[in-house]
């Protein structure tokens, strides 16, 4: 069947249409109801249901082939009658074939952002291993051992060495910058963290995070609350309202939840925010002395905050998503709706 669907492929790409009665060919041959794709189409009810997805994707990007070519044909037909009017001089000043071009991801296109908005107050991008020890992910941030936290975040262990994990979140590269030479630090690292949780509209095994970290030395909780705030203005817009809300990370101490006012229904209340008019989207903290003693930085010298969020939660607030799964499964239909962002 797949061999089918090339072949047919093959003789649209190399088709060519000199007179309408070429195009009117080409057309009952491959575009009407009638057509060799119209045909496969029907032939879907006999295809195993594993298979229909696949299947159904082929003749889709077949059909869509088949449309296109058909409207160069008609263009290139058109052409050669103006330019035959036209005794034979190209018109130069005609536009070009249309190009169709991709869209931004929605994922990518929040991370670029807020990338920018922190670049823009002075901090840098770093980045680190998806792969990592114990120590990075979690005991260097004062999990302790047989912790209750460690618990919370659903590890994946690699079976062959339980020392190796998939790491849970991005501050594993918070500690591998500490520990990397003399503060002041002041960075954000984006990228792909892994829980073990069942794949639903609301949790996903693999998504995205951006977390921050400042240390210097006087660095303070208003340093924190301020930067955040800026963040949730240059995200949302000025109206945003921002509350912090007392929390706990092992990492941080105080710690704060970071709630603004829901996008969706702006504070009157709904389904997003639970009624409540608010929508979490961050945590963030004093970063520890146990931390900062862990990752050989004197605590009695220099202080810091550090801050996380999801990726996928600041989309789902700027896009409307409802749906996590939507962000990888690859349909062009949802992907298509991102087309003006850059
Ligand atoms: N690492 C935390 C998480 O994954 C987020 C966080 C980062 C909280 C830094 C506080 C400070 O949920």
């Amino acid at each position: 069947m797949k061999e089918k669907v090339e072949n047919i492929l093959d003789e649209i790409k190399s088709f060519k249409a000199q007179t309408q009665d070429e195009l009117e060919q080409y057309r009952m041959k491959f575009i009407s109801k009638k057509s060799v794709i119209g045909e496969l189409f029907g032939e879907m009810k006999n295809i195993p249901n594993e298979e229909k997805k696949a299947f159904g994707m082929q003749i889709n990007t077949l059909k869509e082939a088949a449309q296109s070519k058909f409207k160069a044909l008609i263009a290139g037909l058109e052409q050669s009658k103006d330019s035959a009017a036209d005794n034979d001089h190209e018109d130069l000043t005609l536009p070009s074939a249309g190009n169709s071009l991709g869209a931004v991801h929605p994922l990518t296109y929040v991370r670029n952002e807020i990338i920018r908005i922190f670049e823009r107050i002075g901090f840098n991008v770093s980045d680190g291993p998806e792969i990592e020890d114990d120590w990075h992910n979690f005991t260097a941030l004062n999990f302790p051992e047989n912790h209750p936290a460690r618990e919370m975040q659903d590890t994946f262990f690699i079976e062959k060495n339980p020392d190796m994990l998939l790491r849970t979140h991005t501050s594993n590269v918070q500690t591998r910058l500490m520990n990397s030479g003399k503060p002041p630090f002041r960075s954000i690292m984006p990228g792909r963290v892994y829980r073990n949780e069942a794949i639903s509209a609301r949790a996903h095994c693999v998504f995205h995070q951006v977390e921050g970290i400042y240390v210097d030395k006087e660095v303070s909780f208003v340093d924190l609350k301020q930067t955040l705030y800026h963040f949730a203005k240059e995200m949302f817009g000025k109206d945003t309202e921002v509350r912090y809300r007392p929390s706990y990370f092992p990492f941080t101490e105080p710690s704060a939840e970071i709630d603004i006012s829901c996008q969706i229904c702006k504070g009157d209340g709904c389904q997003l925010c639970k009624y409540t008019g608010w929508v979490e989207i961050a945590g963030s903290g004093m970063v520890d002395p146990n931390v900062l003693s862990n990752c050989n930085i004197d605590p009695e010298e220099y202080t810091g905050f550090a801050f996380g969020m999801g990726i996928e939660r600041i989309a789902q607030l700027k896009f409307r998503v409802n749906d996590l799964r939507l962000y990888t499964e690859n349909d062009v239909r949802f992907l298509k709706q991102f087309r003006t962002l850059h």
